[in-house]
């Protein structure tokens, strides 16, 4: 069997190949608000950089004018020139700096807003595929990658390149063949940059995507923690995360070599040639072809050469990486969600809904995976119902209830509200009708008030009050701050039970349409859990539910029963019946009131 890579081969990853660079220019939309500021700074530094220009210009004037002819008024008027043009570089340099720094954070922020927003549209089936560090490298370092190019490299590569010509079109003209020369070295400054990209494109790559890795194990750590230490996997951790950051560091290093392999060979180009036309200058001189002042106008265009083509190698890394953030980044945000809102899909409303919740001829496959988890399931929940699901562990039971909410679609069949597909009903209205408590009760950093009202933010103080109540939540109240208190990353600083009262009093909020609950009772105390239960069979008479349940006590809240087993359902009906006359059934509930027969025996 081929070795598993880590993440999912769904995910793409370094391959080697070369970007056209196609990525980074479909980013131009995010400029556009900026477009002004960047005329502005761009324009701002062309006449810094033509201010720079100037001055050996005015040099050349010194030298051949005022200090040739001894004149030491005309010597003052040129230095007085000279410092004024520095004066405006330097007030031109603000200006860009200033427009540069806010719009490229500007265009990071939006691109992250518009990362974030994608990323919350996509269906739970890609965030199964995808490990949340690479999710988070993206968001975080690419986009840093990104700003760093947008606000440098980008500026500087155009910068450059018009320093380079504009100073050679000056040689030009004031040497012909020397000026030749100087022009003549661009094509191995070419030839290098060609070679240099192409090998760093592919290891910033694989840079960027160990970063990932790295990120998701620091992740996966931090989420894990208890359960690593209580296994005391503390040493095979730090060994796997020492090989991971190994590989980071291995890339890293490899990328600063080609690095300043690249920066060697974009130092020596520019200069030799400043070596070969200083020797060709003072032969012309010695000539008399070429004045003293030219030749020192000369070498100093030609020194203002040296730190352009000397960034060539930084500007060329960075736009590789750049490059390389915007494959990633539009990795992501060229999945289309695939789980929308139909051009004509209804917005139901509260008031206009009865409940009647059908299954028809439903299947399920999870993607990637070969066998459907659920076939050809027919159940039909009547409003006001409540529906218990029993199977064995495994059999579907938490994905048949998360088709409800559309986490995912059916791949077969349909579900029906009241006879509305829900591929036709607005999925804000959808998920509004809807109250979810899941199995693993996820709270949010935040505090409990907020945490309680995240399906229904509009909820009333006696609302909230009413659904803690139900939930046998009122230990709410006794947190350090109330309502008010901020419950840890994960709520961890609750018991199991708490939080899971907390979803509930979540998912009861708002009175929706439907409540679909997933064994919501099976981290409570049977005290605890006989109280919840009085409570939530108020709420259960006029409401639509369907409700995973594990403990035969907790089937004595539902109307009816369905068994799940291999994908389908099996039996419906009461449960005493079921009890009664389904073999299977008894065995998945491992009934009560006959005790094994082994038991009875001994
Ligand atoms: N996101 C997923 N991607 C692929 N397969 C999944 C995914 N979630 C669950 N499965 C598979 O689908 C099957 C049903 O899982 P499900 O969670 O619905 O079972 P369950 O009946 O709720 O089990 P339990 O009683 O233990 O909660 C399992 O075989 C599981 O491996
Ligand atoms: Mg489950």
């Amino acid at each position: 069997m081929p070795a598993q890579r880590d993440g999912d081969p769904a995910i793409p990853r370094a391959d080697g190949r070369v970007s056209p660079l196609r990525n980074l220019w479909r980013l131009r939309r995010y400029l556009r608000p900026y477009a002004a500021a960047y005329v502005l700074l761009l324009l701002a530094a062309l006449a810094a950089t033509g201010a720079g220009l100037a001055v050996p210009l005015v040099a050349q004037r010194v030298v051949d004018g005022p200090i040739a002819r001894h004149d030491p008024a005309g010597l003052l008027r040129l230095g007085g020139l000279a410092l004024l043009l520095g004066l405006v570089e330097a007030v031109l340099i603000f200006i860009r700096r200033w427009s540069q720094s806010s719009s490229s954070v500007g265009m990071e922020a939006t691109i992250r807003a518009d990362l974030y927003a994608h990323l919350q549209r996509l269906p739970a089936g890609f965030h199964d595929r995808w490990q949340s560090g690479q999710l988070l490298s993206r968001a975080i370092s690419d986009l840093s990658v990104l700003r760093r190019f947008l606000s440098f490299g980008l500026l500087f590569l155009v910068l450059n390149v018009v320093t380079y010509v504009a100073v050679v079109v000056l040689l030009l003209r004031l040497h012909g063949p020397l000026g030749l020369l100087v022009a003549a070295s661009a094509v191995p400054l070419f030839l290098i940059s060609r070679r240099f990209g192409r090998h760093y494109h592919t290891a910033s790559r694989r840079m960027q995507d160990q970063q990932g890795d790295v990120a998701t194990l620091v992740e996966e750590t931090a989420q894990g923690l208890r359960t690593m230490k209580a296994y005391g996997r503390g040493p095979e951790l730090a060994d796997r995360f020492a090989r991971r950051a190994r590989a980071l560091h291995d890339t890293g290093v490899g990328k600063g070599a080609l690095l300043a392999r690249a920066s060697a060979l974009f130092d020596l180009v520019p200069n030799l040639t400043l070596g070969a036309t200083l020797v060709g200058g003072a032969t012309l001189v010695a000539r008399g072809t070429l004045t003293i002042g030219e030749l020192v106008a000369f070498v100093s265009l030609q020194l203002m050469l040296i730190w352009p083509v000397q960034s060539l190698g930084w500007i060329i890394a960075n736009g590789q990486e750049a490059a390389t953030a915007a494959d990633r980044i539009h990795e992501v945000l060229d999945t289309p969600p695939s789980i929308v809102d139909a051009p004509d899909a209804v917005a139901l409303t509260r008031p206009a809904v009865r409940g009647r919740l059908r299954f028809e001829g439903v299947s399920f496959r999870y993607p990637g995976s070969a066998e459907p988890v659920l076939r050809e399931i027919e159940l039909t929940v009547e409003p006001g119902e409540t529906l218990a699901l029993v199977g064995a562990t495994g059999c579907g039971k938490s994905t048949l209830l998360s088709l409800v909410p559309r986490l995912y679609d059916v791949t077969g069949g349909r579900i029906t509200l009241d006879g509305h597909d829900l591929r036709g009903v607005r999925l804000d209205a959808l998920r509004r009708l809807v109250g979810v408590a899941f199995e693993e009760p996820t709270l949010f950093s935040m505090s409990v008030w907020e945490n309680l009202t995240l399906g229904c933010p509009d909820a009333t103080g006696d609302e909230v009050r009413a659904a803690l109540a139900l939930a046998q939540a009122d230990f709410a109240y006794d947190l350090p701050w109330g309502l008010a208190t901020r419950v840890g990353e994960q709520g961890l600083s609750l018991s199991g039970g708490q939080r899971q009262r907390l979803a509930l009093a979540r998912a009861v909020l708002g009175r929706p349409a439907l409540l679909v609950l997933d064994d919501p009772l099976s981290a409570l105390d049977v005290q605890t859990e006989a109280l919840v239960e009085a409570a939530l069979r108020r709420v259960l008479r006029d409401t639509t539910a369907l409700l995973v349940v594990h403990r035969p006590s907790t089937v004595a809240l539902a109307d009816r029963v369905a068994l799940l087993d291999g994908g389908r359902i099996t039996a419906v009906g009461r449960h005493s019946e079921l009890l009664a006359t389904v073999p299977a059934y008894r065995a998945v509930l491992a009934a009560e009131p006959s005790p094994a027969p082994g038991l009875v025996r001994s």
